[in-house]
């Protein structure tokens, strides 16, 4: 499986990757903003308009969080028109859905909706998808959706292999096709039916829990899993409640099916919700962002706070998401720590690396312990993919290490931008705090450019065949990248060196 992927990857160069749904969209991981797990059922055209208006003034368009994607509960409760048609609840959706779409075009934004497969939506809505996906898929490109979130609810029963989920689902993956418009999909069924192992044939990202929480650890009986068999791909009972750790530790064994173009879905971000330290709040946003699940803000943005906004707007962690390698981190070392309560998942420490496409390395030291902890990793773990045992040929060079939380916005330049009364005074403090703009600096070329407001500040290094160890507080992660530290007269050298570990990495 990874030796195909690898193999189309190579086979299309740098420029225009091939994916396998093969629609050229969600080339990197897909960012924006979803109502759901903010507010609920609660949605209207207010509320989308005046949040894309927050996004682009607060700069966070231009970091690359581009769909706006309003999810269940918008329909009509009464069900289709008399033509079999999904409508609106006009009394939600006044000037309707095209002129939504419409005015998030204008604003340089791309368009999101929900629909499930089968007879209701997950919030009861009288209609869903399944057995109408044609009428349906013409409804979302008539008004101009760019995106589907498509949900596994009321399925009828027609799920239990992954034959009758890759079917119910492929139907729809097939009309949102024959309508000319290009639509990223996006399949919500939590995992169920092996997901990881399909999803990738017919969207562009797969869900693969229950629903997040706003919780780091804390394990919970509606997401099912937890107590029964944990880390097991099988089990599936998706539920509502996942903490950010039980979703880590459900990926792990399949991080690796990420791919240029479909991607694995952790859910979308609890980042200022309320419910969890600021620590574990950047611990979540940094993992997400260098597993490349999609980045969707899942906050209410019209009164996001400071220490919010300056995680979520951190260029240096949006870079590993967007980073033109398009792999995840892998997990390279899982411990249990002190005295584990009686629910798995509590009291243990992850190290997670990965390759980036300029031959560096990020490396996240994830202390989901309940103490501070000081935690160590060898290079030779660090770069197994590369070759067990220390084998790998990057062990016998000395590495940079990069904090990549080291220039976070400050709280008082973040307050300034909150409190700015007009767009034009906005965009000022962006400029004048000289902050990354994608829009206008691509993060493939300020990576390839060094832009330095992606790379941190260097904190130490570690030499050749060492050991690297970093004090990691309680529930909280350390963000590295590693650069490898050229000899003397080596920078022609070290570039092909980088050039040669793409090669040797993509043919793993
Ligand atoms: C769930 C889904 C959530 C949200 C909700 C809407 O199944 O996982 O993300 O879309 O349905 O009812």
């Amino acid at each position: 499986m990874a030796n195909s992927h690898s193999s189309i990857v190579i086979a299309a160069g740098l420029s225009g990757v091939v994916s396998a749904i093969n629609n050229g969209l969600a080339i990197t991981p897909p960012m924006g903003w979803n109502n759901w797990n903010a507010f609920g059922c609660d949605v209207s055209e207010n509320l989308l308009l005046s949040t894309s208006q927050q996004i682009l003034s607060l700069g966070l368009r231009d970091l690359g969080y581009n769909y706006v994607v309003l999810d269940d509960c918008w329909q009509d409760p009464r069900g289709r028109d008399q033509n079999g048609k999904l409508q609106p609840e006009a009394s939600k959706f006044p000037s309707g859905l095209k002129s939504i779409s419409d005015h998030l075009h204008r604003q340089g934004f791309k368009y999101g909706m929900y629909s499930s497969a089968g007879e209701m939506t997950c919030a009861r809505f009288a209609e869903g998808s399944l057995d109408h996906e044609v009428d349906d898929a013409n409804s979302f490109a008539e008004w101009g959706v760019d995106m589907l979130k498509y949900d596994s609810c009321y399925h009828m029963g027609r799920v239990g292999t992954p034959t009758a989920s890759f079917n119910r689902f492929k139907a729809m993956s097939d009309a949102l096709k024959s309508t000319g418009r290009n639509i990223l999909l996006n399949l919500c069924n939590w995992g169920e039916d092996l997901v990881h192992t399909w999803g990738m044939s017919i969207s562009n990202s797969w869900r693969i829990t229950g629903d997040i929480y706003d919780s780091f650890t804390r394990p919970d009986d509606l997401c099912g899993c937890n107590t029964l068999s944990p880390g097991d791909v099988n089990c599936v009972a998706p539920g509502t409640h996942c903490s950010v750790l039980f979703i880590l530790n459900k990926v792990a064994p399949f991080a690796d099916r990420s791919i240029p173009g479909g991607w694995s879905d952790l859910d979308m971000l609890e980042v200022g919700q309320g419910g969890m330290t600021d620590e574990e709040y950047k611990a979540h946003f940094a993992l997400w962002a260098a597993l490349k699940s999609p980045l969707f803000l899942g906050n209410d943005l019209r009164s996001v706070s400071a220490s919010a906004l300056t995680i979520l707007n951190n260029p240096a962690i949006i870079a590993l998401s967007q980073d033109p390698h398009g792999r995840s981190v892998t997990r390279v070392q899982r411990d249990v720590v002190g005295v584990p309560k009686d629910n798995w998942g509590v009291g243990e420490t992850h190290v997670w690396s990965g390759y980036l496409h300029n031959g560096d390395q990020v490396v996240i030291l994830l202390n989901a312990g309940d103490e501070d902890m000081q935690m160590s990793v060898s290079l030779a773990e660090i770069f197994v993919a590369f070759g067990p045992g220390g084998s790998a040929p990057h062990v016998k060079s000395d590495w940079a290490l990069h904090d990549l939380w080291a220039h976070r916005m400050s709280d008082a330049t973040a307050e300034a931008l909150l409190a700015a009364k007009t767009e034009g005074e906005r965009s000022r403090l962006l400029k004048k705090a000289n902050w990354y703009n994608a829009t206008e600096i691509p993060y493939a070329q300020g990576l390839a450019n060094d832009d330095p407001r992606l790379f941190g500040e260097k904190v130490g290094v570690v030499e050749a065949g060492g050991v690297m160890k970093v004090d990691v507080k309680r529930h909280a992660a350390k963000v590295l990248r590693l650069r490898r530290v050229k000899k003397e007269g080596e920078s022609f050298k070290a570039k092909g060196i980088a050039r040669e570990e793409r090669h040797e990495r993509d043919e793993l």
